[in-house]
């Protein structure tokens, strides 16, 4: 058996979906472990989209458990919207999906919240450029003891109870950001709504936990999917702008409840390139023209929000850092395909700050933004064999980036991907022992 974490190295959209996808094939459970529909994984099979934000990449293949962790924060309306997608394309028809009694649950008045926070910091320069899914309202009320979980959507008195005490503590808040507090009427329209979805979802609820362990100690091939990227990670990323949970390798055996000696191997994802949505740092940031083209050429558009990504090179001080905050001992690279055409490739190996060289990110934001990347350049490549099988089968400027990155990042890579479909990847290493 081997339990696998699939992680972002960078600020996260590397592609973790497909990468899940193909390692799905060997998994016996696949496990979304933080973070809520702030999330979106583009999978692409044979030519056809389908984006999920809360159910697990690995629902594309019928019959393997997909189970949502305990430190998930949970929006059940966009949930049953994607089970009926999913459902739609022929897909979890076997009772394959898990939620976790213990995950938090987002309703409409986390949302307001999150919006109304976003609107109110941009009129002030302090928008963090959130995903407005409620995702941060949602964990500060965990974390003030508060928040309302899975398992309270199955109990009416005690969910009542919980809305009305969160909206004691938010109606001054509404209205201090410029919101009008909510109507009884409504209040009681969202408990109702939450209860009828609370029903809808109950025969998939259960304890994840249990579960995840149990399928461990039976031997099974167990994959945990993170969600973001590291360096948007709560306690380590570049906060204050990150998301509102663990997103570094860490987080999967917080959100399971299982223990770190469990796990086998962290795989972090890095796509051939930077690209980072919403506020903060981004020093390899392309603006303009050359910012466009890569956009453009890469499809760097939100999958949740449908934003405009920020587009750089890539950033190796980043990755480093991801390596180290997940432990990673392997990496997949993705998105190779998108450079081609570039007459010249560019990747930061070092920041310069106040004369000094630095091999990872410093920790201060504004230390952060004040730093210059150091460059190294690169010969590009005119295009990629979509039926690439190995290393050697890349153009020779190709695989000396892919060598350089694999040096300075300190870690192999198990996996490049040269192309959307599953079949245009080179495997070289299956994470699954
Ligand atoms: P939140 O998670 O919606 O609170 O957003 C906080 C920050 O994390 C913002 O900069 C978002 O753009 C970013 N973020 C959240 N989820 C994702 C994701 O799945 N991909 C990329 N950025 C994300």
């Amino acid at each position: 058996m081997s339990v696998v974490i699939v992680v972002g190295a960078q600020w996260g959209d590397e592609g973790k979906g497909k990468v899940v996808d193909l390692f799905t094939e060997r998994a016996d459970v696949v496990v979304r472990y933080g973070g809520g529909a702030n999330a979106g994984h583009t999978l692409v099979i044979e030519g056809k989209k389908l984006v999920t934000h809360l159910v697990p990449s690995g629902v594309l293949h019928p019959g393997k458990a997909c189970v949502l962790g305990d430190g998930m924060v949970i929006d059940p309306h966009a949930l049953l919207d994607e089970i009926a997608e999913c459902q739609a394309r022929g897909l979890l028809q076997q009772n394959e999906l898990l939620i976790g009694l213990g995950a938090h649950v987002i309703l409409p008045y986390h949302k307001l919240v999150d919006g109304l926070r976003e609107d109110h910091g941009a009129k002030r320069g302090r928008a963090i450029g959130t995903t407005r899914r409620g995702i941060g309202p949602a964990y500060e009320m965990k974390a003030a003891r508060r928040g309302i979980r899975v398992r309270d959507l199955l109990r009416p008195e005690r969910l009542a109870a919980l809305v009305a005490s969160n909206l004691d503590d938010l109606a001054p808040v509404i209205q201090h950001l410029g919101g009008t507090a909510p109507s009884a009427q409504e209040i009681q329209g969202w408990i109702t709504d939450a209860l009828t979805a609370g029903e809808k979802l109950r025969k998939y609820t259960g304890d994840a936990g249990r579960h995840v362990d149990n399928a461990i100690k039976r031997g099974q091939h167990v994959l945990f999917e993170g969600a973001q990227g590291c360096l948007l990670d709560l306690d380590h990323g570049t906060y204050p702008y990150v998301t509102s949970s663990s997103t570094i390798a860490a987080g999967a055996c917080q959100s399971a409840g299982i223990g770190p000696t469990m796990i086998d191997a962290v795989v972090g994802i890095t796509k051939a390139y930077a690209t980072r949505v919403g506020e903060g740092p981004f020093p390899t940031e392309l603006h303009g023209e050359a910012g466009d083209k890569l956009r453009i050429a890469g499809g760097e558009f939100g999958a949740t929000t449908g934003r405009p990504r920020r587009c750089g090179w890539l950033d190796l001080p980043a990755l480093r850092m991801g390596v180290r905050l997940s432990g990673m001992k392997s990496l997949a690279l993705t998105k190779l395909d998108v450079l081609c055409g570039m007459p010249e490739i560019q990747v930061c190996v070092a920041y310069k700050l106040d004369g000094k060289e630095l091999d990872e990110p410093p920790t201060d934001p504004e230390d952060l933004a004040r730093a210059t990347p150091i460059y190294a350049r690169q010969p590009g490549w005119g295009a990629l064999p979509s039926d690439a099988r190995d290393v050697s089968d890349l153009p020779a400027p190709a695989r000396a980036y892919v060598e350089t990155i694999e040096r300075m990042a300190g870690v192999p890579f198990c996996l490049i991907s040269v192309g959307p479909d599953r079949t245009e990847t080179i495997r070289l290493h299956d994470p699954f022992v």
